[in-house]
């Protein structure tokens, strides 16, 4: 066995009102994958974020290669030999990709006598770097012109850059394809090869037999063990993950009437996709499967009138509105939960409570004038509603761990009382038993006879959930499938081939 890389002793962290880690010793050996995990709010984050030297313990120790360090900023660990890609994309959007890489170090040159960047160098070398890892993303684009996948992406090539020691990864694969996974996979691997210790935080279960060697779990800020990889079985990681799980299927009661409640008639937008038709009944849940770069991100944000289509209408019980845009669309029932919660979804300097109402204020204002302890009530039934996991409603949303933020987004356009709720990837770093109180709502939602579009990359989940699933191929719909009819590996392989 390696000698461990990285190692914490009793470390705490508290935060106002939380214990985000409890007396957390653990000791990880270089040249191996490890995988961190625990539910939505375990401490997983936090652990990196003390690591990464952007959280200081409350107390104990952190050693790194058998020393005992103390890590005061990010530039501190960096230097310490570890790299950090965070939850959250940290990357600067109006810069290019080979100053975001290679930013703090661009190359430098002598011209005249003065130091300049050396600016051919700089995209050769974040080029370079982007090549090795066979991703397709040109060094001298914005990166506010990357698609979030392309963005994770830039923001590993970054965290490589450094030829770091340590490298954590928190949940790098959820934007990402299968394509790109498998190619972050095969680098991780090789960087581990090289006797780096790797901190690999996911919620996709299904990924560790291919890349952790062990998995060690937190629970309410504690460890609650660790094992190698091969005795780590899925039963026994949710055990430990979550205690006892039951798993919920769709109810069979669940069948949509025949009133169609949003018909999309011919809607096309040039270079994104084409002449695309279909309809949400009443009561129905419709999956739209797709690559990524299908288009249904694209799609969705036209319909809700986010991104003006070229031709074609939305309507919503009979009525639509030319040219629509998100406040008309809202005012005719429709809503959207975007894809990237911190760009379009949320205000992280905000409350919980704010957040909920942004997307309804006029609604609110209807209730009366400043109706404090009303929205109050209201904010503490969708906290209950979607299980959000805070410690007081008003402290900002920032201090939410990643999966109860993306909670908070659904509840924001759920408390808009909508006909119909666009998902546009609604589980994103949400947990297992989270993602089944999401699927819950959207469940109760077509009980109640509204409708629901649900875009994932998760093709087990619109198998799951759905009435009907919709392929959508290079912008157009290739087809339609019954989920009683295929299987998930089926069906992305008809995502492929449609
Ligand atoms: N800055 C902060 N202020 C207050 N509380 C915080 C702060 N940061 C994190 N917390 C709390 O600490 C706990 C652990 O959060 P953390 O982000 O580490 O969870 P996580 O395991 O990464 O969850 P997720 O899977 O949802 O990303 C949560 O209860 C969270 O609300
Ligand atoms: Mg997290």
């Amino acid at each position: 066995m390696n000698p461990p890389r990285l190692q914490t002793l009793a470390l705490r962290k508290e935060y106002p009102g939380t214990v985000a880690l409890d007396d957390v010793s653990v000791s990880w050996a270089g040249g191996q994958v490890h995988a961190l995990l625990g539910k939505n709010g375990a401490g997983k984050s936090t652990l990196v974020k003390i690591f990464a030297g952007s959280v200081q313990p409350t107390s104990g120790q952190l050693l790194v290669d058998g020393r005992e360090v103390r890590l005061r900023s990010p530039l501190e660990a960096l230097r310490a030999g570890i790299a950090t890609v965070y939850q959250e994309l940290s990357l600067i959007p109006s810069l290019t990709v080979a100053e975001n890489i290679l930013l703090g170090r661009l190359p430098q040159a002598r011209r005249l006598g003065l130091r300049r960047i050396d600016w051919p160098a700089a995209i050769r070398e974040a080029q370079r770097l982007l090549d090795e890892m066979d991703a397709a993303v040109d060094a001298r684009r914005q990166v506010r012109d990357l698609s979030v996948a392309q963005q994770q992406v830039v923001e590993i090539a970054k965290a490589f850059s450094s030829r770091p020691s340590v490298l954590m990864l928190d949940e790098p694969t959820s934007a990402l394809s299968k394509h790109e996974t498998a190619n972050l996979f095969r680098l991780v691997r090789q960087l581990a090869r090289q006797g780096v210790a790797v901190l690999y935080i996911t919620h996709r279960l299904q990924e560790l037999a291919d890349i952790a060697d062990t998995v060690t779990v937190l629970r309410d800020g504690k460890r609650v063990g660790s094992l190698p990889m091969r005795e780590a079985d899925a039963p026994t990681i949710v055990q430990m993950m979550f205690g006892h799980v039951t798993p919920r299927h769709r109810p069979p009661d669940l069948v949509p009437g025949p009133e169609p409640l949003l018909e999309v008639r011919g809607l096309s937008r040039k270079g994104k996709f084409q002449d695309v038709s279909f309809t949400v009944r009443r009561g129905e849940i419709l999956g739209i499967a797709g690559m990524l770069g299908s288009g249904r991100t694209e799609l969705l944000r036209a319909i809700f009138g986010a991104e003006p289509p070229d031709s074609g209408e939305v309507v919503v019980e009979g009525r639509s509105i030319r040219p629509h845009d998100p406040p008309s669309m809202r005012a005719l029932g429709l809503a959207l939960t975007p894809e990237n919660r911190k760009e379009e979804g949320l205000v992280l300097s905000l409350g919980t409570r704010p957040n909920l109402f942004l997307a309804s204020l006029d609604r609110m204002a209807r209730w009366g004038v400043s109706s404090n302890a009303r929205e109050r009530h209201r904010a503490q039934e969708l906290v209950a509603q979607l299980a959000i996991q805070t410690a007081d409603v008003d402290f900002p949303v920032a201090s939410l761990s990643g999966g109860n933020q993306q909670k908070v987004v659904i509840g924001k356009w759920l408390n808009t009382e909508p006909r119909v709720v666009l998902f546009d990837e609604p589980t994103r770093g949400v947990d297992l038993v989270a993602k089944q109180q999401i699927f819950e709502v959207m469940w109760d939602l077509t009980r109640r006879g509204l409708g629901c579009v649900f875009v994932s990359s998760e093709l087990e989940e619109l198998v799951e959930v759905c009435h009907r699933i919709l392929i959508l191929k290079d912008g157009r719909i290739a087809g339609e499938v019954q989920p009683e009819a295929i299987t998930p590996n089926d069906l992305a392989v008809r995502c492929m081939t449609a």
